[in-house]
């Protein structure tokens, strides 16, 4: 029996007003534990239910011995049992009214059980109730403080729903992006896919106003799902930005996907061409991604094509200028006037064409006064900031300047996406970071920021070529 199509349950699976953990240990070290203890930690909102037959209380919490002994409805049961034992705890959460099974457990598809899998969908189907995995980390959504995974407790909040078909890189990113401030929405282990899918659990983030954009790890679709996956995908990108990472692009990484999830590698110009269909931006690396995905989060799609350049170094603007052209952004030919006003921000030696070089004696005044004119012109639509420490000018106090400028330009309706570029040492990561923090993508090198609104620029191309997005 097929699901496909009954999105109403994915609600459950990113708020539920309560969590079944089947299989909470309380052995500290344990996923069944874990999982309790990141839910308690991270701030759950809702309710939480430990289920252990021989235990009566885990991390201060009562627990039942079986689900059907809970005197409450449970939406959500996160399964982390072993495999032989699923069927049975699958049975009893349908019988409950489970909406939706968090199936932890390793030991189905991916080593050749396969009937035992295609069991489990049947039943938990038969009582309507849909299943995440199995072989998956769990899922956490953060606007309802919801980390039901065994990866670290600790995860920030943002526009950026990341979806992973594999399970250790997953855990692994939730602590990078922790340290690259990168702000998530919703972390979801995909696994197995015995049900629900990439395409099922993308429709569901799309509509969810807390995630600005989707990004996605994939290894591959399963056998007679591509035809789906486009056409679901474009539903998606009509609405939010998707980025996928799609691995296994050589002969060789593909054989390793196929043993990895057992998904269908196939050719990759056939995925190359399902994610153009679809509208999907695809990254090569994780880097690219998410740098990326920063940039939708945080920056409006621009109005038009027309990109200026502000700098204090002439060989970055020189590399931005080339990024440029590689990454199809289109630097802006500015107009006698408009040369004019930029030349009132510099010194006498410093150049009002594109790049606007401010010239290494620039100092926050410099910059301030040169985004002003940006902001305010209505000809520029988005702003390329690069920055080369140098002794005269602190990075943090730019840094400052830049949040002020872009600030003052929104509160008068005119914002428009601006991405930066610092290259220097360890104050210029902390200025970077605070940047980041304040909702204005910064990078450390050109090429990166550039193709980040390079990215915005294919997207709302692509909107406008469907008839989404509208420039004036
Ligand atoms: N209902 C409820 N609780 C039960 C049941 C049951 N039917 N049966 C056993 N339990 C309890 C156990 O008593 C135990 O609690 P305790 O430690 O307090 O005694 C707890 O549930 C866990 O059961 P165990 O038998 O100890 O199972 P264990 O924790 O060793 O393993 C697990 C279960 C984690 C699901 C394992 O089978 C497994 O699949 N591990 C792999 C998980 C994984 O890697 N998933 C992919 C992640 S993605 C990535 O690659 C990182």
């Amino acid at each position: 029996m097929s699901c496909r199509g009954k999105l109403d349950n994915l609600k459950y699976l990113f708020s539920p007003s309560s969590i079944a953990v089947i299989g909470a240990s309380r052995k500290p070290g344990k996923i069944g534990h874990a999982i309790v203890k990141n839910l308690l930690e991270y701030g759950f909102k809702g309710k939480i239910y430990p289920v252990n037959p021989t235990a009566n209380e885990i991390l201060g919490l009562k627990a039942y011995k079986s689900i059907l002994e809970i005197p409450d409805e449970v939406d959500m049961a996160v399964i982390s049992i072993p495999a032989e034992k699923v069927l049975q705890a699958i049975d009893e959460a349908g019988r409950k009214g489970v909406k939706v099974a968090v199936v932890i457990t390793s030991g189905f598809s991916e080593v050749g059980n396969v009937d035992l899998e295609r069991r489990m969908v049947e039943l938990a189907h038969k009582y309507g109730m849909r299943i995440l995995g199995p072989n998956i980390f769990g899922i956490a959504y953060t606007p309802a403080n919801m980390n039901a995974t065994f990866g670290p407790k600790d995860i920030l909040k943002g526009g950026i729903a990341f979806i992973t078909q594999s399970g250790a890189l997953g855990i692994a990113l939730m602590g990078w992006t922790l340290l690259e401030e990168i702000g998530l929405s919703a972390i979801v282990s995909m696994g197995n896919m015995a049900d629900l899918d990439v395409a099922e659990v993308s429709q569901y983030l799309a509509d969810d106003p807390n995630t600005k954009v989707i990004t996605i790890y994939l290894e591959g679709l399963k056998e007679g799902t591509g035809k789906t996956f486009i056409k679901l995908m474009r539903e998606v990108t009509r609405k939010k930005p998707v980025i996928i990472l799609k691995a296994g692009r050589s002969e060789r990484g593909a054989a390793a996907a196929a043993s990895h999830t057992g998904s269908l590698a196939g050719a990759d110009v056939i995925y190359d061409a399902a994610f153009r269909q679809s509208g999907i931006l695809r990254a090569i690396t994780i880097e690219e991604m998410f740098d990326w995905a920063r940039a939708f989060a945080l920056q409006p799609l621009p109005k038009g094509e027309n990109v200026v350049i502000i700098t204090n170094g002439g060989g970055a603007g020189v590399m931005a200028t080339d990024a440029c052209a590689d990454y199809g952004v289109n630097l802006y030919t500015l107009p006698d006037d408009l040369k004019e006003e930029f030349r009132k921000c510099m010194p006498w030696f410093g150049s009002p064409k594109n790049p606007v070089d401010l010239t290494g004696m620039a100092v926050e005044d410099n910059y301030y006064k040169a985004l002003k004119v940006a902001y305010s012109d209505e000809r520029i639509h988005s702003i390329i900031v690069l920055y080369c420490r140098t002794a005269i000018l602190d990075p943090m106090s730019l840094a400052k300047v830049i949040v002020q400028a872009y600030r003052e330009a929104k509160s008068e309706g005119r914002e428009k996406p601006t991405v930066v570029c610092m290259i220097g040492g360890t104050d210029v990561y902390n200025a970077m970071r605070y940047l980041n923090r304040e909702g204005i993508p910064a990078y450390p090198i050109p090429e990166r920021a550039v193709a980040s609104l390079g990215a915005l620029y294919k997207y709302k191309r692509y909107l406008e070529k469907i008839g989404e997005h509208k420039t004036h």
